[in-house]
């Protein structure tokens, strides 16, 4: 029997509860334990469900964007409803703890409350014209379905941030979830489906599961999406960018993230350390947002390391379920292997592990869990440490030194990736001069003073520069990335003026 999670959620006729070869399993990170499985979908149902798509966008374009708004409410009710259960799906499916899960699903409500006051102000501007008696105004509208292609380890939220703004702007989703979290997709997806069409709109959200090849590669070249919003590793964002770029259609790009906190000499120590080891070893390392480097000021990264493996110390691994345990389990052998291989590399180039290191075998059910210990490496004296410029998905913290902040602003904008970035710091001419407005501070799309890396609001944009792919989404205006903009020129004179005043007579 799947858990009871699984059978109250993912009450779908594509579920299987005993995953034959060709269906996508899911097993859980902890256990190994095999939860259900997905019927993959095929070249023929994908079509279908593009084909209910477009014409479900024909009509739910035609919606006033108020009445979607109140549709984004329904949809999120209804999650609001199972979000206990949602959070526990997704704790068993990919091993995040029990309250990331939950708060993961709070991502998703949270922007649907976004979602909803926007219905009531997506609004253009008016521009001043040059012409007398004439009006230049600027109107948004919806774009088409969209596609959406999200990665194992926000398998909720991210769905949401996008679902629920292309949603309000008009737009129906077409989602291709990671194959390591095809249950979380599968109960979302029925939820938001089902309490859209209980309102009389059927057809706003579909499921295609399967992989790069079948579904993915078919999806990038797909015409009928004009947008496809990718999160995921830099490796499957080039490849979408490219294939979407060579129809000329849009892409939103979420890509990795190689994120440093810089701490200077007068920074509050205890904040510091509170926000690197959950920026570090939350969600077992495994965000774009994971703090990933530490740069500290050489009067103070003693003490600071020396508090960061105290804490270490106390951080219980194991079950993402029970009370009380902070880390769980990585997504799957090969992140393990990335793991080592990352420990391995580090430790010929130089640097010195201070804490962790090594797999962690844990007993019981537990035994065949992907566990490893969060890990602290010191870089050599040279502050050179290569393997550092690479994002691993685990919790590997790589410790830097440095004397001046412009030094450490440089190793925080010294590698390929550019999502997020933090500094903690008691004095406005450090923290200013890390947010500086000439652009010379640090190069990332989000920056924090006296927080960490990771754990970002959904009112502000989110999203980075450089390798990070350069997309916006979640809150301010990147709602836009789901409409097209029209610019609107009216003449309510009589005369036929032309602009840059050209005489045509
Ligand atoms: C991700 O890891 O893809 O800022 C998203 C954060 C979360 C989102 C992370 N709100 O850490």
């Amino acid at each position: 029997m799947p858990p009871r999670v699984v059978q109250a959620l993912c009450d779908d006729p594509r579920f299987v509860e005993h995953p034959r070869e060709h269906d996508i399993a899911s097993r859980s990170p902890a256990t190994g334990e095999v939860l259900g499985g997905v019927r993959p979908d095929d070249a023929e149902t994908y079509e279908r469900a593009l084909t209910v798509a477009v014409e479900s966008f024909d009509r739910w374009r035609r919606v006033p964007p108020p009445e979607r708004g109140r549709v984004v409410h329904g949809v999120a009710a209804a999650i609001r409803e199972r979000q206990a259960e949602l959070g526990e799906l997704i704790a068993l499916e990919v091993g995040k703890i029990r309250a990331e899960g939950v708060g993961e699903v709070q991502e998703t409500l949270d922007i649907a409350d976004y979602a909803l006051g926007l219905s009531r102000s997506l609004g253009g501007r008016t521009i001043p014209s040059e012409r007398r008696d004439h009006r230049i105004y600027e109107q948004w509208l919806p774009l088409g379905p969209v596609g959406v292609i999200t990665a194992f380890n926000f398998p909720h939220a991210v769905w949401g941030w996008n679902a629920m703004l292309a949603a309000v702007c008009g737009d129906v989703v077409v989602w291709k979830p990671s194959l390591r979290a095809p249950l979380t997709a599968l109960a979302t997806n029925r939820l938001a489906e089902q309490a859209a069409a209980a309102m009389g709109y059927g057809g706003l959200f579909h499921l295609v599961v399967g992989d790069d090849v079948t579904i993915g590669e078919r999806l990038a070249a797909d015409r009928r999406l004009p947008l496809v919003s990718a999160t995921g590793s830099c490796r499957m964002g080039r490849r979408v960018g490219e294939v979407v770029a060579r129809r000329l259609g849009r892409t939103l790009l979420e890509l990795g993230g190689n994120n440093a906190v810089i701490v200077e000499p007068d920074a509050d120590l205890d904040l510091a350390t509170r926000a690197i080891v959950f920026g570090a070893v939350g969600t077992a390392g495994q965000r774009c947002t994971t703090t990933r480097r530490l740069i500290a000021h050489e009067g103070i990264v003693g003490e600071l390391t020396d508090r960061l493996v105290r804490a270490y110390r106390s951080i219980r691994l194991g079950d993402p379920l029970a009370e009380g345990t902070l880390v769980g389990p990585l997504i799957a052998a090969e992140a393990v292997q990335a793991f080592e291989r990352a420990v391995a590399a580090a430790r010929s180039q130089g640097g010195e592990v201070l804490i962790g290191g090594r797999r962690a075998s844990l007993a019981g059910a537990l035994s065949k869990g992907f566990f490893v210990e969060p890990t602290i490496i010191r870089a050599p004296a040279t502050n050179e440490l290569a393997i550092a410029s690479e994002e691993t998905f685990a919790p590997i913290l790589y410790v830097f030194t440095y004397r001046e902040l412009d030094e450490a602003i440089g190793v925080n904008n010294g590698v390929d990736q550019g999502l997020s970035s933090a500094i903690f710091s008691g004095s406005v001419r450090s923290s200013e001069r890390f947010l500086s407005p000439d652009g010379t501070g640090s190069d990332c799309g989000l920056a924090y003073v006296n927080l960490g890396t990771s754990g970002a609001e959904v009112g502000g944009a989110f999203g980075g520069e450089k390798d990070t792919g350069g997309g916006r989404e979640s809150g301010s205006d990147s709602w836009k990335a789901y409409m097209r903009r029209q610019t609107c020129t009216l003449n309510f004179g009589r005369e036929f003026a032309l602009a840059q005043g050209i005489r045509f007579e």
